[in-house]
Parts: C-alpha cells; structure tokens; sequence
C-alpha cells in the first residue's frame, strides 16, 4: 500500500519494506528459539496491535495472542501507569514475548513486564518493533529490536497523534513545529 505523507510530517524514517523485511526476520527468529514452547504474544493496547499482528503471521510455530491496555504514565508522576484492560488467558508456565511497538521511557515495560511476572510465566521476553533509548528512564531488557532510533517524535505503524496516523503503513517524523495534543 502506498500512503501520501501527511503534512505534520517531514520524512519516513522507517518505509514499508524495511518493516516488512524487520518483521519476518524478528518473525523467523522468535519461531526459532520457542520452538516446542507455549508461546503468548502479548501486547500493550492500542500501539503494539499494529506490530502485534504482522509479527504472529510471521512466526510459524504455534500460538497464542492476548491484550492489556494501561493508563498513559503521567510525567513527574515517579513513572504511575495503571492498568486498565487486563489479560483474558492465564500465563503461568507459559513463554511470554511482551510486543510493543516502542520503548521510550520504558515506564510502560517496566510496569507491565512486572505485572506479568506476578503470574509466574515459565519465560518473560520482550520484543519492540522501535527503540528510542535518548529517553529511557527505566532500564528495560529488549530481546528483539526492529528499529533504534533518535528521539524524534514519530507516528505511524500504530504509533499516533492525538488518536490518528496509527494506520500509516510507515513511521514518520513529526515537523518540529507542529504542536503535540
Ligand atoms: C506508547 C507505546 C508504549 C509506550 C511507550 O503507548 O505504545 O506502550 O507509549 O512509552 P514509554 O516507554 O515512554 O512508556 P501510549 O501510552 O502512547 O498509548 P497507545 O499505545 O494507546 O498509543
């Protein structure tokens, strides 16, 4: 699919193709190393169902899918996230890959990866299509990468502004001068 680059942003930093490519290679690799294992693909609503949903057709080896969501953390507020959707299937024993479309601060994996410890998973891993490593707060263990890239803020690929873009088949860059929500 092509897609006009909206005029909030100045360039694709990550076009489609290299996404695709990232995706079965990080698709191949995850395949490999659970292999025989119960593997659940969890992701963080609504950014990582973007990613979430390539990265399970790429890996062929049985599985399971399932969604959290949290309350966006508050800055200054010591890194508070909430959770506000919590998992439909039971994870003890099983072989967790926490999907997320980015790490930024890492409040929000390192809130939900210790969320997800509380129900004992035989193995916790967590795959980020993007890492923006200027930011972190939160030192957080990344075992799959897609992308690092500079702190620039972007959209696209499930990434939004204000709710939109999240469907752009890229990740763009927003102009300096547009104002964030
Ligand atoms: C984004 C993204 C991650 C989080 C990463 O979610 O999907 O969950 O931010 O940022 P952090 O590393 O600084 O915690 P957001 O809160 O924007 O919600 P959304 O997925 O609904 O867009």
């Amino acid at each position: 699919m092509t897609s006009t680059l909206p005029t909030v942003c100045d360039q694709v930093l990550v076009d489609e193709a290299a996404i695709d490519q990232r995706v079965a290679e990080l698709g191949r690799q995850i395949a490999e190393d659970f292999e025989g294992q119960d593997l659940r693909l969890i992701t963080v609503l609504k950014g990582g169902l973007f990613f979430l949903a390539d990265l399970c057709r790429a890996i062929d080896i049985p599985l399971r899918v399932d969604f959290m969501a949290v309350s966006p953390y508050v800055v200054g507020s010591g890194g508070t996230v909430r959770l506000t959707k919590d998992l439909s299937d039971d994870i003890g024993g099983a072989s967790v890959l926490l999907v997320e479309d980015v790490v930024d601060t890492g409040l929000t994996v390192n809130y939900v990866l210790s969320l997800l410890r509380a129900h004992h998973p035989a193995r916790l891993e967590v795959c980020a299509l993007l890492d923006k490593p200027a930011r972190r707060i939160a030192d957080v263990p990344i075992a799959y990468r897609g992308f690092s890239l500079a702190d620039r803020f972007v959209i696209g690929y499930g990434l939004d502004l204000g709710g939109r873009y999240r469907n752009l088949p890229y990740v763009a860059s927003l102009r300096d001068e547009v104002v964030l929500p």
